[in-house]
Order: structure tokens, then sequence, then C-alpha cells
């Protein structure tokens, strides 16, 4: 049987480790050739990595080069790097900001402006931004992120409009809470790990967090050709976090 994205070539910016990662590893047992950017090489080595900064354009360059020096083409771009740092609001700096947006926005948007000429003489492509429930609903101090998540959300409708008409398809994922060092430390500096998480899962129905294979399967199925109608939408992968009204305590049975 053919799989999923067979014959495919995919970037994975961010692809060392966490989300994309699993993204990477996903896309790669789905039949596709996988390229992970990222600013450090993954720990292992185990996956073909080139370097890449998303904050400088000239290093996105050089990585569209490279993989296309050695794989032909480029037909799926992952837009997933992305930092998150909290602040209050008068303690945040224009640098802090910038630095934000550079990374989780800015990166996102020059990486398709680069990629898309590629996708467009294969004659198609697709796009999955890595956005965040934070996007539209988010956590105090988290002005920058949230902002920057919200962005990519409206970037990733902005290229399905833009890009549709030359076959490439673009449409981001909200990942929810997913066990990853991005917010492990928020656990780790709680002296008992077990009943954060214990207390993390009772804020989702299906009873736990996310896994980063979570996002990768979905990321597969996005890039696939079996949602070639699907384009400028927004999807949440949070074991439905968001969807969950909240009570105080007194009335929780
Ligand atoms: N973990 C979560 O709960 C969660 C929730 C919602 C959204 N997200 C989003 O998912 C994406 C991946 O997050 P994660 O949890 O895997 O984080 P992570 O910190 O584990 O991994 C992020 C990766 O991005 C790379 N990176 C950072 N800056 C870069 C740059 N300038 N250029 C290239 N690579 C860079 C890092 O080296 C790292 O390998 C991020 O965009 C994040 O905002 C994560």
């Amino acid at each position: 049987m053919t799989k999923p994205l067979e014959d495919k070539v995919a970037i994975v910016t961010g692809g060392s480790q966490g989300i994309g990662r699993a993204i990477v590893e996903r896309m790669a047992e789905a039949g596709a050739r996988v390229v992970a950017g990222d600013l450090m090489p993954p720990a292992d080595g185990a996956l073909e990595w080139c370097t890449l900064d998303v904050t400088d354009e000239a290093s996105i360059a050089n990585f569209i080069e490279e993989t296309l020096s050695k794989h032909g083409g480029i037909d799926v771009l992952v837009n997933n790097a992305g930092i998150m740092f909290e602040k209050p609001l008068e303690e945040q700096t224009a640098d802090d900001w910038d630095r934000m947006m550079a990374v989780n926005l800015r990166g996102p948007f020059l990486m398709a402006k680069h990629a898309a000429p590629h996708m467009k003489a294969r004659g198609g492509g697709a796009i999955v931004n890595v956005g965040s429930i934070e996007g539209y609903a988010c956590n105090p101090n988290h002005t920058a992120y949230a902002a920057s998540k919200g962005g990519v959300h409206g970037l990733s409708v902005a290229l399905a409009v833009d890009l549709g008409p030359h076959g490439i398809r673009s449409n981001a994922i909200a990942p929810g809470w997913i066990d990853t060092d991005l917010n492990r430390a928020y656990v780790d500096r709680h002296p008992n790990r077990e009943l954060v998480v214990e207390e993390l899962a009772k804020l989702h129905p299906v009873g736990h967090i996310g896994n980063p294979a979570d996002i990768g399967d979905a990321a597969v199925w996005l890039a696939s050709d079996a949602a070639r109608f699907i384009t400028g939408q927004l999807i949440t992968l949070d074991g439905g976090r968001t969807k969950q009204l909240s009570l105080p305590d007194i009335l929780r049975s």
C-alpha cells in the first residue's frame, strides 16, 4: 500500500526535539524524505538535520538550497520552531517582544516566502504551521507569546488564500499542553511533579496531557492528500481542554 507522504520532501523547522522531532519521525514513517532544520542537531544524531536559524533570512535561504540540492524539491513545509517565555507586561522590553516575534511569527513568514516558489514549481504542496491554543486563550503574563501565536493563525489563513491558486494548502495546528522541554520547566519548578501532572490531567476531558506524537500524526494527515480539500483551517489538538468550562472547586462533585 502506498504511504500517505510517499515521494514527498518535507522540511520541519525546530525538528531536533519535542513536537518538531515527532513530526519529523511521523512524516518519515509516512514515506517522506524529511529534513529537520534547527539551531542544534538532534541529541542522538538520528535525523537528517541541517543548521537553521529562522530569525536569519540568509540561514533560511541556505537551508532551502541544501534541501533542494539533496532532494531536488520541497513539497511540505512545517513551521514548528518556537520559543516561549512569560513576563509581566510592564517588565517586558521591546527587545523581548521582538525576539518572540522574530522566531515565532517572522520565521514562519520568511520560511513560507522562501519555500513557496519551490512548491509552485512542483505544482503544489502543503504548509503546516504550529500555532497554539494560546493564540486564542491564554495564561497570565504571556502577551508576546499569545500575540505571536495569534499571528501564526492569521498568517496561516493568508497563506491559504495567496497560495491556494498554486495548489498549496496552508493550515495551522493549535496544540494544548504537550509534554516537551518548552513547558517541562513549569512542572519541574513544583516540588511534587506527580501532583502537578495529576492536576493538569484534570483540566483535560481525555484525562491526560498530550504527547509530541499526537501533533506528529495530525501534521502527517494535514500534509497528505487525505486533507486535499482542507485549507485555511485551525485545528485544535488539546484533549478537549479549551472546550471544558471551568467551575469553582466547591461546585465540583
Ligand atoms: N509544548 C507545548 O505544550 C506546546 C503547546 C502549544 C504550542 N507549542 C508550539 O510547538 C512548537 C514546538 O514546541 P516544543 O514544545 O516542541 O518546544 P521545544 O523547546 O522542545 O523545541 C523547540 C525547537 O525549536 C528550535 N528552535 C528555537 N529557536 C529556533 C530558531 N531561531 N531557529 C530554528 N530552530 C529554533 C529549538 O532548538 C528546539 O529544537 C513551538 O512553536 C511551540 O510554541 C508547544
